[in-house]
C-alpha cells in the first residue's frame, strides 16, 4: 500500500534510547510512501547518529537553528512549512514539557513553536498538526508533572499516540515505552485518514465459527477473518469507537479496536446482542456455521475398533444478523445493519434475496472461493435501489471505501447520532 504518498512529514528526534527505533518508523513511513525530513536535538544525537538518519531518509539532516544550508538562515520556518505534520518520535519527558512552555531554544523545540495552527495566514496555507510519541521510564511517565504536561498539550491541540507496556531499557517494567514503528505507522496513516465515523460506535463479527464436536474437535470454514478486520481498522482510522467481535483467527488487533474473542456461533450472538445495545453501526463480516452438532460430546470420541462411525446430528445456529436486524434499536435506525454474503455463483440475485431474508437495508456480496485468505477482494452493494461494484483491491482500501459509504448513507438519511 501507498497510504502516505504525497505527505511529507518532519521527524523530529528528541534524547531517549527509543531513538534506535526512530531509524525503523523513518524506513515504515517512506515504504509507505511519505517523504521525511529529519530533525534532530543534540540530546538524540547522543543516541543515534544523524549519518544513520539521513541514509535512511536519504536527506540532510537539521539539528541546528542556526544551519546555513537554508538560504534564509530560518530552518525553523522553512521545514514546518512544508509538512504535513510534525512527529516527534521520541519525544522525551524534558521535550513534552519544553513544548507545553513554548519553549524554543534548540531548532526543534522552536519548529514545534513556529508551525502554523491554523491555515489560510500570510504566507500558510495550511495547519501543520503535532503528533508525539512519549518514550520515558515509567516513574517519569506516571509523575503527575508528566501527566499534567501531557493533558495540557492535548487542550493544546497536539496528538499523543499513547506509550507502550513492558520491559523498559533501564530494566524496569511499566508503562512509558515508545510504541513500536509498525504501531506509530497504523497512527500515523490512521491520522490522515478523513473522520467520517466521527462520535459514532461501529460493530464488526469478523472471521469463522467453530462449533464443538468434542474437546478436541470441531467444525468450522475457511473465513481468515481480514475483511472484517480491515473494516474495523477502518471505522477506527474513520473516527469510530470500534469493537470487533472475532471468531477463531490469528490476526493482529488493528490498533484502537477493542476485540470480544469468541468460538461458537451461541458466544457470538451473546457478545453482538450486549454490544449492539450501544452500536450505530453493525457490520455482520462473520462466516457464522449454520449448524452445530446437537449431541455434541463432554469427552473425546474414541474409536471402539468396529468400525463404526459417530453419528453426528445438527442443530441450527441462530442467525445473528437477522436477530439484530430485527432489533428495535434497528427498526427504528438508531442502529444501520450491514451484512454480507459469501457466495460461490449467481452473486447478484443471491445477494438481493440474503438482503430481504436478513432485513437488512445494506448487503455486500462476494465470491466466498475467490476471497477466502487473501488480501484482495471484489465487492458488490446491494440495497433497495439498486447494485454497486467495488472493483478488485485491497481488503483495507475496499473497506475504506464501505465505511465512506455506510457514512455517506447514515447522513443522508439523518441516522447519524451526536
Ligand atoms: N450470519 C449471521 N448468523 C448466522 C449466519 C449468517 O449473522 N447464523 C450473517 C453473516 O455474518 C453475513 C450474513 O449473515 O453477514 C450472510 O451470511 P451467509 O453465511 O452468506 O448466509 P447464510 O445465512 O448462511 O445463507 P446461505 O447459507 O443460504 O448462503
Amino acid at each position: 500500500m501507498n497510504d502516505l504518498a504525497g505527505k511529507h512529514i518532519v521527524l523530529g528526534l528528541s534524547g531517549g534510547i527509543a531513538c534506535y527505533k526512530a531509524a525503523e518508523l523513518c524506513r515504515a513511513l517512506i515504504k509507505e510512501g511519505a517523504t521525511v525530513q529529519v530533525v534532530m536535538t543534540e540530546a538524540a544525537e547522543q543516541f543515534i547518529t544523524p549519518v544513520t538518519m539521513q541514509a535512511l531518509s536519504n536527506r540532510p539532516v537539521y539539528g541546528s537553528q542556526w544551519d546555513a544550508r537554508e538560504p534564509n538562515n530560518m530552518p525553523h520556518i522553512n521545514l514546518s512549512r512544508e509538512a504535513d505534520a510534525i512527529l516527534i518520535a521520541p519525544c522525551s519527558a524534558d521535550f513534552m514539557a519544553k513544548l507545553l512552555h513554548g519553549r524554543a531554544d534548540d531548532l526543534l523545540s522552536l519548529m514545534c513553536l513556529a508551525r502554523p495552527l491554523t491555515g489560510g495566514g500570510s504566507g500558510n496555507d495550511k495547519a501543520v498538526p503535532l503528533l508525539i510519541a512519549p518514550a520515558m521510564n515509567r516513574e517519569m511517565w506516571a509523575h503527575p508533572a508528566t501527566q499534567r504536561n501531557m493533558a495540557q498539550l492535548t487542550l493544546d491541540g497536539t496528538t499523543i499516540l499513547g506509550v507502550g507496556t513492558g520491559d523498559q531499557a533501564c530494566g524496569e517494567t511499566g508503562d512509558g515505552r515508545m510504541l513500536e514503528p509498525a504501531e506509530l505507522l497504523q497512527d500515523i496513516i490512521a491520522f490522515f485518514q478523513p473522520k467520517v465515523l466521527a462520535g459514532q460506535h461501529v460493530l464488526v463479527t469478523a472471521g469463522p465459527t467453530y462449533e464443538a464436536i468434542d474437546p478436541v474437535r470441531g467444525i468450522t470454514n475457511l473465513s481468515s477473518g481480514k475483511m472484517g478486520f480491515a473494516i474495523a481498522r477502518a471505522a477506527h482510522e474513520a473516527g469510530a469507537s470500534v469493537t470487533l467481535v472475532a471468531g477463531p483467527v490469528h490476526l493482529p488487533t488493528p490498533r484502537g479496536v477493542a476485540r470480544i474473542n469468541v468460538k461458537s456461533a451461541q458466544n457470538m450472538l451473546e457478545a453482538v446482542v450486549g454490544c449492539a445495545q450501544v452500536a450505530n453501526i453493525f457490520v455482520a463480516t462473520a462466516a457464522v456455521a449454520d449448524w452445530r452438532v446437537a449431541n455434541s460430546s463432554d469427552h473425546k470420541i474414541k474409536k471402539d475398533g468396529s468400525g463404526a462411525v459417530p453419528a453426528l446430528q445438527f442443530v441450527e445456529n441462530p442467525d445473528i444478523l437477522a436477530s439484530v436486524a430485527q432489533s428495535p434499536r434497528a427498526q427504528s435506525g438508531e442502529l444501520f445493519c450491514v451484512g454480507f454474503a459469501a457466495e460461490s455463483q449467481d452473486l447478484l440475485a443471491n445477494a438481493q434475496a440474503k438482503r430481504l431474508r436478513k432485513g437488512v437495508p445494506l448487503l455486500v456480496g462476494n465470491i466466498g472461493p475467490d476471497t477466502f485468505g487473501q488480501d484482495n477482494n471484489a465487492l458488490l452493494l446491494v440495497d433497495a435501489q439498486g447494485t454497486q461494484d467495488f472493483p478488485r483491491a485491497s481488503k483495507l482500501a475496499l473497506s475504506r471505501k464501505l465505511i465512506a459509504n455506510i457514512a455517506c448513507r447514515m447522513r443522508a438519511t439523518g441516522q447519524f447520532s451526536s
